[in-house]
């Protein structure tokens, strides 16, 4: 894409992101909430992620208008058993009106430079089999390898969006 630019997220990016996750439509509920509302608690993680930019990374992905099209976290965490780092990515979301431009790749590939730059030993993330993103092979084609051996658990104290 022409003059793609990657930069931190700001709290002024919380609209823009909450109106890119329901563009994306995942969650019937988080649709037909108020914006503002979906946008605070975005808020209130970039603002964590930016007092704490040794632990996470927040950025988003704006086009030639400055607008933001997408954005994905990184959290840098220090891991026992790899005597190292892992970086755990937990959000790649572009706009589906800018999808196919090359925001997605653009915003993992400058995570996957700054693990590096930090000395990382890897990075993990989970993406559903069902999506298209999985299906088209988003992350292999950044050479990404999929785990067969490891299943992904999670504990809910509430469900998302539900
Ligand atoms: C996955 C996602 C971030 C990709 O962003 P993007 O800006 O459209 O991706 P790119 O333009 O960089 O495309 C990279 C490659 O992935 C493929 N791809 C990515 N998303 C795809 C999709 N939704 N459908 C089909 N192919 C897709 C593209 O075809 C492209 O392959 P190519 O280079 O061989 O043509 C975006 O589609 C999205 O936000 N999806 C919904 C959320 C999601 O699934 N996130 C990832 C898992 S957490």
């Amino acid at each position: 894409m022409a003059k793609l630019k990657i930069r931190l997220a700001k709290t002024d990016d919380s609209l823009s992101m909450a109106e890119i996750l329901r563009e994306i439509g995942w969650s019937e509920k988080r649709n037909n909430m108020p914006l503002e509302e979906v946008a605070n608690p975005i808020k209130e993680l970039i603002n964590h992620c930016n007092e704490d930019p040794n632990g996470h990374t927040m950025i988003v992905a704006v086009d030639e208008n400055n607008e933001v099209i997408g954005f994905t976290t990184v959290h840098w965490v220090p891991f026992v058993m790899l005597g190292s780092w892992e970086g755990y990515i937990s959000d790649v979301f572009v706009s589906p009106s800018a999808s196919g431009k090359g925001a997605g790749s653009a915003l993992v590939k400058y995570v996957m430079e700054q693990g590096e730059n930090r000395g990382c030993m890897r990075l993990m993330l989970t993406n559903g089999k069902e999506k298209p993103s999985y299906q088209s092979g988003f992350y292999k084609k950044m050479g990404w390898t999929e785990r067969p051996k490891v299943a992904n658990f999670v504990y809910y104290y509430r469900e998302p969006w539900s």
